[in-house]
């Protein structure tokens, strides 16, 4: 990729380190945001970076699962839908690989690691997609569990992320909504549609679970990020928010979620659930889900074959006199 990284520069007004750390733990404190150019402490650039590399990687790669129905949609309606939602994730990509540029890494460098396998993606785009409601069940499950987590990233104290997930949350209402309406459509079918969403929603139930990270007892890096302001609340509180959110849904569309442990809750004024099987979610993000060579190889595949436009970019801009795009 042709992208020049943006050097952050050094800080506007540079103050001895010890300073530095106070104005920036004083920034957290009062709840502010934190810009490309104040000083931050290396552990915060790093885990920001690493976030919001996953994210953008996320959002690339979940394009996969969903492009895969585009040819075949059941209409011209259901098409125009699934072309732009899938268009919008493109969207979220580049949001949020030019956010993580402002901390001085390019998104050439960021897409070299994901080829490489080390950076991550949310391990949820491993699953393969079989069936039409896939697609209804994706944006219902997948973009809902999305909207939990990325709600509370709009007040993330790193402005740049903050500022994307704003623009982004809006647009991932609109998938989750277009979503259930698909499912509301099939199971106001017929008896072959509906039992096609039951199949496709006990499929992705645990691994949409699965989408908020493990359990927060064994999340060691959560309980610095929620000190950072990256993070704002745990993952298990995430998780029991979208569970909660989610039944009353499920029982409007007349779907069983798996989990024989779901019941609400009097005392806690929640819903219980069972345990996703977390020795599955290990295996899946440790590279062996079902897709996860497919897309990776998919991915490496679609970078190799833009070469010649980025190289025909670079050249333009050359010969335009801009030095590079
Ligand atoms: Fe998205
Ligand atoms: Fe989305």
């Amino acid at each position: 990729m042709t992208t020049t990284p943006v050097d952050p520069g050094p800080p506007v007004d540079p103050v001895p380190q010890e300073a530095a750390q106070e104005r920036f733990d004083a920034t957290i404190a009062r709840g502010d945001r934190i810009e490309p150019r104040d000083w931050m402490p290396d552990g915060y650039r790093r885990t920001l970076v690493r976030q919001i590399a996953q994210h953008a990687h996320s959002e690339i790669i979940g394009m996969q699962p969903e492009g895969n129905w585009i040819g075949r949609a059941p209409s011209l309606r259901r098409k125009a839908i699934l072309l732009a939602k899938v268009q919008d994730e493109a969207g979220h990509g580049l949001y949020l690989y030019s956010a993580c540029e402002t901390l001085g890494v390019s998104r050439a460098e960021l897409t070299e690691l994901l080829l490489a396998g080390r950076q991550k993606y949310s391990s949820i785009f491993n699953y393969p997609t079989l069936s039409y409601a896939d697609v209804g069940t994706i944006g219902w499950l997948v973009d809902g569990a999305a909207i939990c987590n990325q709600v509370p990233l709009c007040r993330t104290s790193y402005g740049p992320y903050g500022r994307a997930m704003i623009r982004i949350c809006k647009e991932e209402s609109f998938h989750q909504r277009q979503g259930y309406e698909l499912l509301m459509t099939m199971m106001r079918g017929t008896d072959a549609q509906r039992a096609m969403v039951q199949e496709s929603v006990d499929r992705f139930w645990w691994p949409s679970l699965m989408m908020f990270g493990p359990p927060d007892a064994e999340s060691p890096n959560s309980a610095r990020s929620m000190a950072w302001g990256v993070k704002r609340n745990s993952n298990d509180e995430l998780r029991q928010k979208f569970v909660d959110m989610t039944v009353p849904q499920a029982e409007a569309l007349g779907v069983t979620l798996p989990d024989p442990d779901l019941r609400w809750n009097d005392e806690r004024g929640h819903y219980d659930f069972g345990e996703p099987d977390w020795a599955e979610f290990a295996q899946v993000v440790g590279g062996s889900g079902p897709c996860n060579a497919q897309r990776l190889a998919h991915r490496r595949a679609a970078h190799e074959d833009g070469a010649w436009v980025r190289e025909a970019a670079t050249a333009f801009a050359e010969r335009s006199g801009k030095g590079g795009q």
